[in-house]
């Protein structure tokens, strides 16, 4: 990145450090910090454009569905940051369109390298022991359960709203959609943290009287 980059993304981590100051989503600056030092630690091995990167994982959660409804079709947040800076349209629309594509649940397939990095480092901070602290604090912010007891009913499974159950809609299938090699190893990493947490968790739960078989669910023969 030139001179006048540098001091654009140091700006924007201003403004995105004010504008997140009051999320308690999972989606706060710290998150943002974390994804952005993720991503230039694959773009430092991988290449692709570190200002494109850069810019998309500081402006990545801003228009986020969940704490923006509101300009989540239109990215006005992220818009608005960067045209303050005068950002070249051509790098403000590859910008948008990797914010558009990295999402978990929209499922759209990522082409470029930008987007592949800038996916790989959000995925990354939703498992391991952060992953695990987001869950609990996402699910009290939107006062879903810790767990249900029908989360343990044997012929529906983990299909409730509580945080237990994101582990098995989301966390622990992240791993599968990781696209780079070195997120993906640290990603087997953390997802083996998961399990271990969740086998300590049943076991302080009893959940084996419920006839629940934790091997096969977790998948660990
Ligand atoms: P990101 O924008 O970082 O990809 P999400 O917007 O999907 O992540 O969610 C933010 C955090 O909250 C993540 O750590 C995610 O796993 C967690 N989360 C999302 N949905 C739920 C849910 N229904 N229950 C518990 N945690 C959730
Ligand atoms: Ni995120």
């Amino acid at each position: 990145m030139d001179n006048s980059q540098i001091l654009i993304i140091e700006n924007i981590k201003s403004d995105v450090k004010s504008f997140l100051s009051d999320d308690f989503s999972g989606h706060d600056y710290l998150h943002v910090c974390r994804v952005y030092n993720y991503a230039s630690h694959l773009q430092s091995v991988y290449g692709g454009d570190l200002f494109v990167i850069s810019l998309s994982c500081l402006l990545h959660d801003v228009d986020d569905k969940k704490i923006s409804p509101d300009t989540f079709n239109d990215k006005k947040n992220a818009l608005n940051i960067m045209n303050k800076y005068s950002i070249d349209s051509d790098i403000i629309k590859s910008v948008i369109k990797i914010i558009e594509s990295i999402s978990f649940s929209e499922g759209i397939n990522v082409e470029t390298l930008e987007a592949k990095i800038v996916q790989d480092a959000d995925r990354i901070d939703a498992i391991g022991a952060i992953g695990i602290a987001r869950c609990f604090s996402y699910a009290g912010f939107k006062h879903n359960a810790i767990y249900s007891t029908e989360d343990f009913c044997y012929s529906d499974l983990f299909k409730t709203d509580s945080a237990l159950c994101h582990f098995f809609k989301k966390l622990l299938i992240v791993k599968d959609t990781i696209n780079t090699e070195i997120a993906r190893d640290e990603a087997v990493r953390r997802t083996r943290f998961l399990k271990t947490y969740l086998i300590q968790l049943f076991d302080e739960l009893e959940l084996n009287k419920y006839g629940i078989d934790i091997t096969e669910l977790l998948d660990l023969k």
